[in-house]
């Protein structure tokens, strides 16, 4: 059998430790995790044939519990240790907390991940001192241990799926090492224009483009991102870009650039929907919002969701048509997220208190107008797209966005996708959804108020329409698409 591994931060599962000592796993979250664990397999779910490969997933331990169960496992592999990673042998990294602490908190979500989603106004971004160069070597030393361990398990002519922007200098590392091996990159982010790109330190910017350079193939969710990227590479001295082969040659390589969607595995979504845990939230959910109209938003507490803005289109709805007030109920959930940086959890504390606010202004006894909940409850969101009415989806910029694709697919009244023209999901589902600039509260206000009103028949058959293009690229032909890409 040939063998596949795959890189990438978060693994499949990840572990919480009690008071006594006792380690206990759960399935790891996330857009990757999900789309990645449906072809190689996770925790009770069977591997679907990623081209009949044997895999090993390499991952990092994220936190004080994962540590403990990586040091436990023998050396880190957590299926020889007997925990059900699916069909996948996982080996999880035990890279130094500050190391791992700089590399995936100062580098890849305060600086990375900034840079492609356009949070540049936030102070800290465009600030690059020694402290950065610090943070930077953890970040090279973080690549390089994923480099090692792949180069150290990788068969002779292995293919290596690489994921994310946590990871773009492993890939050149990883040829550096293991020429014989055939190496794909994915990014699951958008990719920054050049004039946005150009806030990184030159050196910086130059490495990360290398680093991808590095990978026989680097693919990217929509057309929009893989044109960014060949921008980018426009300014790297000594880059050939062909625009139309969509390839970069580069230190004497040669780099295809490659666009492949990633969607949902609607039957398996449709199973876990089914499930009881999912059924008894949907049924407390329905009583508590009675025979009003729905309008559902679920996001990570982040800040490219523009959870604010999306609120502040709920409270304008409210003023200009006061016709909607006791009739329409806003359910925002929000898992927490990345609350290790100060961002994150200034950015969810002015999400709640706009919430406070717009309780204030417009609750009564009998109506609360928004109900917001910052926890993570997996199976209440799949209750919530099965009664909406509306699904609002409107981040500042996205690299696809998976809950624009799994509501159509549960939604039971046919729900209305309130979609921002800046996700990836927009240029697949736009023209059945009523799409808005995530910018313009005010037209989003708006797009909310006409899809409160569309005509059912319209609503049906626009929400059918996105449930089939949602499915249309399941998670196993975008990772099979990767692999043959290699070929
Ligand atoms: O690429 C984006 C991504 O890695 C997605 O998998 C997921 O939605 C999110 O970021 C998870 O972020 P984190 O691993 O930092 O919680």
């Amino acid at each position: 059998m040939s063998q596949v591994l795959v890189a990438s931060n978060r693994g499949p599962v990840s572990f919480s430790l009690s008071d006594d000592g006792t380690l206990t796993m759960r399935r790891g979250g996330g857009g990757l995790v999900s789309g990645l664990a449906a072809v190689t397999g996770g925790p009770g779910r069977p591997p679907s044939e990623p081209g009949g490969a044997d895999v090993l997933w390499v991952c990092a331990a994220l936190g004080e519990a994962d540590r403990t169960a990586a040091r436990q496992a023998p050396d880190g592999r957590l299926d020889e240790a007997g925990y059900d990673t699916g069909g996948a042998a996982v080996r999880m990294l035990d890279i130094p907390a500050a190391t791992f602490h700089r590399a995936y908190n100062a580098v890849a979500n305060s600086t990375l991940w900034f840079i492609h989603h356009l949070l540049y106004d936030t102070p800290r971004v465009p600030h690059f001192d020694a402290r950065s160069r610090r943070d930077w070597q953890s970040y090279e030393a973080y690549n390089a241990a994923f480099a090692d361990a792949m180069a150290r398990d990788a068969a002779e002519g292995s293919k290596a799926v690489i994921q994310d922007y946590h990871l773009s200098l492993a890939p050149r590392m990883l040829r550096d090492r293991r020429p014989d091996l055939k190496i794909a990159h994915f990014s699951h982010t958008p990719w920054a224009p050049p004039e946005y790109y150009r806030l990184l330190p030159d050196d910086i910017g130059a490495q990360v483009l290398e680093g991808i350079l590095g990978a026989d193939h680097a693919g990217f969710l929509t057309e929009r991102w893989a044109d960014a990227f060949l921008d980018c590479c426009g300014l790297l001295p000594g880059a050939r870009v062909d625009r139309v082969a969509r390839t970069v040659a580069y230190k004497g390589h040669t780099t295809r650039i490659g666009v492949h969607g990633l969607g949902i595995d609607g039957e398996e979504l449709r199973r876990r929907a089914s499930e009881s845990d999912v059924i008894s939230r949907a049924e407390a959910l329905s009583e508590q919002v009675g025979d009003r109209k729905l309008i559902v938003r679920v996001d990570r507490t982040e800040l490219s969701k523009n959870i604010v803005r999306g609120l502040a289109a709920y409270r304008e709805m409210l003023t200009n048509h006061p016709e909607w007030r006791g009739r329409v109920v806003h359910l925002a959930f929000a898992y927490p997220s990345r609350h290790d940086l100060p961002e994150y959890r200034e950015y969810t504390a002015a999400v709640q208190r706009t919430a406070e606010q717009i309780t204030d202004e417009f609750g009564t006894p009998e109506w609360d107008p928004l109900i917001l909940q910052v926890n993570d409850d997996y199976p209440r969101s799949l209750a919530a797209y099965g009664l909406a009415d509306v699904l609002m989806v409107n981040p500042i910029r996205d690299g696809m966005n998976l809950v624009a694709k799994e509501g159509p697919i549960l939604s039971e009244r046919g729900s209305v996708l309130v979609l921002s023209r800046e996700a990836g999901a927009a240029a697949e589902l736009g023209e059945h959804a009523l799409m808005v600039n995530p910018y313009d509260v005010s037209q989003t206000a708006e797009a909310l108020h006409q899809a409160l009103l569309m005509p059912r028949d319209e609503r049906l058959a626009r929400c059918d329409r996105l449930a089939a293009a949602a499915a249309a690229l399941p998670p196993h032909r975008w990772f099979g698409d990767q692999l043959d890409a290699l070929d």
